[in-house]
């Protein structure tokens, strides 16, 4: 706690005398070492014991409303069951799921078995039960259902972005799971496992990551985005399949949300709408994308979900020296649009480090009036780039100054957030540096929701 006060004390003092431009850069410096990742042999990365013994047990919503869960795992030796078994925490009786399973190849790599199965009909607010791997070596595992959508209900959302499996990884994984703030479902705004680091992308990073994380996801589920690391496209080891390891190892509820490609679709989870969209699939006009978030954007019922959350992969405000104008193509395709229907907020990845936008907007610009600074804009989203998980290619800390005045907090460490929904009115935003004790926040804001409170916000930290 005194670590945060202080740091806040200083950073206030710092915004009136040196950067009257825009919002404050942390003062906070952090050692600049490189990430490194963990060897293969580490604890994180051990496979189950016995034979055929699921691993990198994964979960994510299944349908459009949080009634139905994919559960997904990882054989080595054979196939094996695809049949999930699972029971409510109040009854005895255990139900079954039938799945399926599949394979891929990568280069010289052959996968695993991959098994996918949609677990249906569930009754919200709800402690279930799962058990894998049928036959040999069974696991069980547990998860919470969300409760029934509605507009008031409280709900916390974790942030992860750009995760990696190096030791920064870890520790933003253990800081995540041991903030008192609990989060109950991650979303996850892409960059995954990194394995496309390696000489020929090597899968078996795939594998290790999926390892790593299952502490965490076979628990609760996890919201996918599709990153650039996802892409694996590699021609010239005749691999010119885009997404392919990620599309057979994680699957998303796309069809439920009437999206045609796994990399864009939306879900309802307590009082949030969440839409995902894809950097790296096309977005331009009459894509399907395109076509797909123009039919979307309409059918948000902010009375049934007052949250409206938007993840996507390349940050469209973003003050580093990284990754510049990458994002700027899809902001000038949707940014009205995310005005027009009131976005609350919008996360994102791709650059490591954190930044937290003011509300701001840029849609006046044509090349009559060449109108094209960002102004304040209440109708506007927040923009948030959380891609600070720590993976191994270290932490982007080169900024341009001065800090510009959309920019309300920027700082280059490691770290994770959440997103506390106290009601339709009202939600806690907290972001979390890897240094400071697990309660510590780094940078906290009250989001007042747009359809409900549109109100101006605090944005000091
Ligand atoms: C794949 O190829 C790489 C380099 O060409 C080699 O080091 C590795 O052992 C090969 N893996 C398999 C499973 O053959
Ligand atoms: C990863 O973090 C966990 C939990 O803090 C710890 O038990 C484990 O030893 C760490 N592993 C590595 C390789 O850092
Ligand atoms: C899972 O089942 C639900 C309920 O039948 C269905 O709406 C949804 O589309 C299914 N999801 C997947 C990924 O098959
Ligand atoms: C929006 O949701 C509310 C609450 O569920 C419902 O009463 C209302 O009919 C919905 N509006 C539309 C246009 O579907
Ligand atoms: C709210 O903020 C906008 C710009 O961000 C400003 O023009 C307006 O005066 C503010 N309103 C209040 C009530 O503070
Ligand atoms: C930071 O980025 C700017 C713009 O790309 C570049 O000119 C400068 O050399 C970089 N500074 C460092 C320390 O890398
Ligand atoms: C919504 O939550 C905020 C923050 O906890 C609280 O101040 C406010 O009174 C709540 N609104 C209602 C209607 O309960
Ligand atoms: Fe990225």
């Amino acid at each position: 706690m005194g670590v945060a006060w202080c740091t806040v004390f200083v950073v206030l003092v710092l915004k009136s005398v040196v950067f009257v431009d825009g919002g404050s850069t942390s003062s906070f410096v952090r050692k600049d070492e490189k990430a490194i990742d963990m060897p293969l042999d580490s604890d994180v990365f051990v496979a189950p014991a016995g034979y055929n013994a699921p691993q990198q047990v994964h979960i994510t919503q299944g349908d459009h409303v949080g009634k139905a869960m994919i559960v997904s795992w990882v054989t080595m030796d054979e196939p094996g069951s695809n049949t999930v078994y699972y029971w409510s925490q109040n009854s005895k009786k255990k139900m079954k799921a039938k799945g399926m399973v599949t394979t891929y190849s990568f280069y010289n790599y052959t996968s695993g078995f991959i098994h996918h199965c949609n677990i249906t009909h569930l009754k919200h607010d709800t402690k279930y039960y799962y058990m894998v791997g049928i036959g040999h070596t069974t696991r069980t595992f547990w998860f919470m259902t969300p409760p029934e959508v509605g507009p008031d209900v409280p709900y916390t959302f974790g942030l992860i972005g750009d995760l990696g499996q190096s030791y920064d990884s870890n520790i933003t994984l253990t800081h995540y799971e041991m903030n008192p703030t609990k989060g109950k479902t991650v979303l996850f705004v892409g960059d995954l496992s990194y394995a496309d680091n390696y000489p020929n992308h090597d899968n078996n990073r795939w594998d290790s990551w999926g390892r790593f994380v299952e502490r965490s996801v076979a628990y609760q589920p996890w919201i996918w985005t599709a990153g650039n690391h996802e892409l694996d496209y590699a021609p010239e080891i005749g691999e010119e399949e885009p997404f392919k390891p990620f599309t057979h190892r994680y699957h998303v509820p796309y069809k439920s949300s009437q999206s045609t490609a796994p990399f864009w679709y939306s879900i309802k989870r307590a009082s949030a709408y969440i839409i995902v969209l894809a950097s790296y699939s096309a977005y331009g006009k009459y894509t399907p994308q395109y076509k797909w978030l123009e039919k979307e954007l309409p059918k948000v019922n902010r009375t049934e979900t007052p949250w409206l959350i938007v993840l996507l992969h390349a940050p469209w405000y973003n003050s580093y020296n990284y990754h510049y104008m990458e994002g700027e193509s899809m902001r000038v395709m949707y940014e009205a649009w995310f005005v027009k229907y009131k976005v609350d907020v919008v996360f994102a990845g791709h650059v490591h480090a954190y930044e937290r936008s003011e509300r701001v907007s840029n849609i006046a610009y044509n090349i009559v009036t060449g109108i094209c600074q960002p102004v304040k804009d209440q109708s506007a989203p927040v923009y948030i780039t959380i891609g600070d998980g720590g993976n191994l290619e270290g932490l982007a800390n080169n900024m341009t100054e001065p800090q510009p005045e959309y920019s309300a907090y920027r700082e280059a460490s490691f770290g994770h957030a959440t997103f506390d929904i106290k009601n339709r009115t009202h939600a806690y935003y907290g972001w979390h540096r890897n240094q400071d004790g697990y309660a510590v926040t780094a940078d906290t804001m009250w989001f007042y929701n747009r359809f409900w409170n549109p109100e101006n916000e605090s944005t000091s930290t």
